[in-house]
């Protein structure tokens, strides 16, 4: 009798224990993943993707969890997946679902999920599966949808009517329609709330995931954000496409102390460095700091330079250096890192959807695992992963950039002195020091990059050697010890 009561308390309690809260995410680095075009099950290399059609390319999660190695290898120990549910024909990125309870059959079984999830915590890495409480999706537009295939808002009354978004005006934002085939739920309603919550909760427990990202957040009603976020009990993303740190950063406090897909920074970033603009840093270094004082935690926030709904950094600006030094900025910046699948080959596929090109068919052979960036990428999350591990201030601290100009930038974070250049492989070589940097005095110090060894000065600071498009990553020696970076 009493066994099974015994039982159900302890698996209650392990769920409880594994629901990975924003603390637990600090040191994750995400690969995002396009579902229907990263990995087909068939591994077919030669699987036709024309990303003008809209149309299903093949992708699957039995192909994700076939690929693993793949991503494993380059350092990264979380992926975020496209929304599971049900979708329109041409819902091939997910974000048109019909009905909560039923899976995309496009991209696999409950079990092939399931396998996924298992596959992903075998190696310590997490699940972060997207969800959309803003709209459903609909062949038919407005005022033609059939409301009785939705499941379970299968009635009109669960929807807003039809309006076109006035995007000056936030209460327009929130009830109208994104497109005038996406009826826009009545998230203010407590029967939607409720049910979207036990969706969420049911979701996040039977496929044990680890975070969520929430699409379109700016156009839902915000008092829904902190239930849906109770309900999942794991750190929570929000995706609100907006420049404006001022408007931006305040929904931290309605995913429950989960963070934003920082587009602030991406836009000022894009601004100043892949642009050849180079005007602007002074406004990226100023919306670092707005950043970090308007947060409650700006390291909560996911950090990007490329994703799915915008032109990739190639499509702008071809050079190798740039693209690399966009990495090191994603990766090594406050934030947990996202880089978009793809990012690693230097795809370079235009606005949306051009940038959602399939993995398989990347130029030099799919999944090269020695290209350039594939390399600098793995190399960098070790470098993140291991001062994540030995340094405990390293996830809490607050950039502060040390110097900048039009084409440079010097940050300290914690232990770490990072210098990025945009400038492109040509960029002259150059020196750039450390000032403030506050390294121990006379204190031997390594550019784990470049393997360089330098020695600080008694001030604490370092003049480090910089150019051709060089990405400089110091640490003092001691701190390395054992890493095996450089060979120390
Ligand atoms: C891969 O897909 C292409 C295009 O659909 C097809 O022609 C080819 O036969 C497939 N290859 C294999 C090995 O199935
Ligand atoms: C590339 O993949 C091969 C085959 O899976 C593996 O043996 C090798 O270690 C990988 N190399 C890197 C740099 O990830
Ligand atoms: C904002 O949009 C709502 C909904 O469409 C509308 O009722 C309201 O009048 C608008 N407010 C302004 C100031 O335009
Ligand atoms: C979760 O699993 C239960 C038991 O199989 C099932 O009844 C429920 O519909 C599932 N919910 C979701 C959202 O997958
Ligand atoms: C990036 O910056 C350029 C130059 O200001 C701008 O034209 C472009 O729209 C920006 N891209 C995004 C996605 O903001
Ligand atoms: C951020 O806070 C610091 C310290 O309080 C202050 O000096 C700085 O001006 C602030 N920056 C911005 C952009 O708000
Ligand atoms: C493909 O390989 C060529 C030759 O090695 C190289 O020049 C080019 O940059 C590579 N392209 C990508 C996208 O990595
Ligand atoms: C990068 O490539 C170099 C040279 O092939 C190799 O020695 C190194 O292990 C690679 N680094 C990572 C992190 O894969
Ligand atoms: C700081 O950056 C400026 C350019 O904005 C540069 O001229 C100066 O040399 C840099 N200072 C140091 C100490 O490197
Ligand atoms: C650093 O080196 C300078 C010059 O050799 C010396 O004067 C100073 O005492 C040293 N500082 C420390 C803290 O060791």
């Amino acid at each position: 009798m009493h066994l099974p009561l015994a039982f159900c308390y302890l698996l209650a309690h392990i769920t409880t224990s594994l629901a990975r809260s924003p603390d637990e995410w600090r040191g994750r680095s995400i690969y995002q993943i396009l579902t229907d075009r990263f990995a087909r099950t068939d591994n077919n290399l030669t699987s036709p993707c024309d990303v003008s059609k809209n149309e299903y390319c093949g992708g699957t999660w039995k192909g994700i969890e076939q690929k693993l190695e793949y991503i494993y290898d380059m350092g990264f120990n979380a992926i975020w997946i496209s929304p599971i549910t049900k979708n329109i024909p041409t819902g091939y990125h997910g974000y048109y679902q019909t009905d909560l309870y039923a899976l995309n059959e496009n991209f696999g079984t409950e079990q092939d999920l399931k396998d996924l999830s298992d596959a992903l915590h075998e190696r310590d890495m997490y699940l972060m599966v997207d969800i959309v409480t803003n709209h459903f999706g609909s062949v038919e537009n407005d005022p033609s949808v059939d409301y009785s295939q939705y499941y379970p808002f299968d009635d009109e009354s669960y929807f807003h009517p039809y309006c076109e978004i006035d995007y000056d005006n936030q209460t327009s934002a929130e009830i109208c329609w994104l497109y005038s085939n996406l009826p826009d739920v009545r998230t203010e309603d407590q029967n939607v709330i409720d049910a979207y919550s036990t969706w969420i909760s049911q979701l996040v427990a039977n496929y044990s995931i680890d975070g969520l990202r929430i699409d379109s957040v700016k156009n839902v009603n915000k008092a829904s954000m902190p239930p849906f976020c109770e309900a999942a009990g794991v750190y929570c993303l929000g995706e609100l496409s907006n420049n404006d740190p001022d408007y931006s950063y305040p929904y931290q406090q309605v995913l429950n102390g989960g963070g934003i897909i920082n587009y602030p920074l991406y836009f000022s970033f894009n601004e100043t460095f892949i642009y050849n603009g180079f005007s602007s840093t002074e406004k990226l270094a100023y919306n670092i700091y707005l950043d970090r004082n308007n947060s409650i935690d700006s390291n909560f926030h996911g950090t990007f330079t490329e994703n799915h709904d915008n032109p990739r950094i190639a499509c702008h600006n071809p050079d190798m250096s740039v693209a690399a030094n966009a990495i090191a900025w994603t990766i090594l910046t406050d934030g947990i890192p996202i880089i978009y699948q793809g990012q690693e080959q230097h795809l370079a596929g235009g606005d949306d959807p051009g940038s959602r090109e399939a993995m398989w068919l990347a130029e030099n052979g799919s999944y090269d695992n020695t290209s350039q960036l594939h390399n600098t990428t793995a190399y960098l999350n070790q470098i993140r992963t291991w001062t994540v591990q030995h340094s405990e201030g390293y996830t809490h601290y607050k950039n502060v950039v040390l110097n900048y100009s039009d084409t440079q930038i010097a940050i300290r974070k914690d232990v770490m002195r990072f210098i990025l250049t945009f400038a492109g492989v040509g960029q002259p070589r150059g020196t750039y020091t450390t000032i403030g940097g506050g390294f121990s005095p006379n204190s031997s110090v390594v550019d784990v990059i470049n393997c360089k060894a330098y020695t600080a000065n008694s001030a604490g600071e370092v003049t480090a050697d910089v150019g051709g498009g060089a990405i400089v990553v110091m640490m003092q020696a001691d701190f390395i010890k054992g890493s095996e970076m450089c060979g120390y």
